[in-house]
């Protein structure tokens, strides 16, 4: 964005001061919000509610928080996701303290309001689903959970019921399921087309294409939200592509970076709700969120973009 973009769009924005009166800081903060305005959303199928394209994952780098010390870049990180208008945050009762970390911080930042959160059920048998459930209200220090999914078809239709009498009850949102295992495909199929599901969960990422073939399409049928895990392949999509340069074409959907690239050929995708990159660091929210802003690529060039790296 230019000066004179950025000047212009603060005008747009009305703010009925005069601009040589704001100090850069004020004029930084009113850009973030205009930007945070514009994220693109997606509907939830079963609600209609509008959620972001990009949300946060939290797997791996909030897992083994053991110091105060190491709060600081996850505290930068949440604060900047807000900022921009972000919402969805996936957890996990089985991610170490992920749970805990985020509880604490939003909690500090007072940034409960306005965020989806999703955690998931991960354990066999009702008593030990239920406490694991009351156990992560207690850890997010909040009343009401958006989301939440049986992890990777673990005792599903033990955990389903418990899930759906908290949904009746309005203490969770939505119910859901997740996997990230080609051999669970098949059962992962046979329990959608079985159950009524807010939302599924599951990997896709530009090198691994193989839920776009059956499972998202049938997500879709089903009137099913689809969230993505596992959106890089974890590290292993900036990997393919070191050291190369990001064609000029990703210009056509105001694609700026490798992960914006990767990201934006998911949330393209007419079945796609959101994804949840892993994210650690502030500049990665920055990246990762514009994949969520401008245009997307149509049909062809998501072709284009899987003929790309599967010729790299
Ligand atoms: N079955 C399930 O329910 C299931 C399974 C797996 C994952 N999940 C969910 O899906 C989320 C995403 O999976 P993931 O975190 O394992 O993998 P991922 O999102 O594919 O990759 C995350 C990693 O990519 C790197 N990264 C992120 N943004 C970047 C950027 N802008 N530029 C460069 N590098 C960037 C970071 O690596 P570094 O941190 O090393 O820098 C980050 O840890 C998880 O956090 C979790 O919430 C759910």
């Amino acid at each position: 964005m230019t000066r004179r973009d950025l000047l212009g769009d603060l005008l747009i924005g009305a703010a009925a001061v005069s601009l040589t009166a704001l100090s850069p800081r004020v004029v930084f903060a009113q850009a973030a919000s205009l930007q945070a305005a514009n994220l693109i959303c997606k509907p939830i199928p079963s609600s209609g509610e509008m959620i972001p394209v990009i949300g946060l994952g939290t797997a791996r780098r909030y897992e083994e928080i053991r110091f105060d010390a190491e709060l600081p870049p996850l505290r930068d990180t949440l604060q900047k996701f807000k900022e921009f208008g972000a919402t969805v945050i996936d957890i996990s009762p089985t991610y170490g303290t992920a749970e805990d970390v985020v509880g604490r911080i939003l909690d500090e930042q007072k940034a409960r309001p306005g965020l989806f959160l999703a955690t998931k059920v991960s354990i066999s048998g009702r008593e030990a689903g239920v406490a694991q459930i009351e156990a992560s209200f207690k850890r997010l220090r909040t009343d009401r959970i958006d989301l939440i999914a049986v992890h990777n078809l673990r005792d599903t239709e033990t955990h389903l019921a418990t899930l759906r009498a908290l949904k009746q009850a309005g203490r969770i949102r939505y119910v859901g399921c997740t996997t990230s295992f080609d051999n669970q495909y098949t059962a992962f199929e046979a329990m959608m087309r079985r159950e009524t599901l807010d939302f599924i969960q599951v990997d896709y990422a530009l090198d691994n294409r193989n839920a776009a073939e059956r499972i998202i399409p049938l997500a879709k049928d089903r009137g099913m939200a689809v969230m993505i895990n596992l959106p890089f392949g974890r590290s292993r999509l900036f990997a393919a592509v070191q050291g190369k340069a990001l064609p000029e074409w990703a210009a056509e959907f105001d694609c700026k970076s490798w992960a914006q690239f990767f990201l934006k050929y998911l949330v393209a995708h007419e079945a796609v709700t959101c994804a949840v990159p892993g994210m650690a660091r502030a500049e990665y929210v920055i990246d990762n969120i514009g994949a969520a802003q401008g245009r997307l690529p149509d049909g062809a060039l998501r072709k284009r973009m899987e003929t790309f790296i599967d010729g790299r």
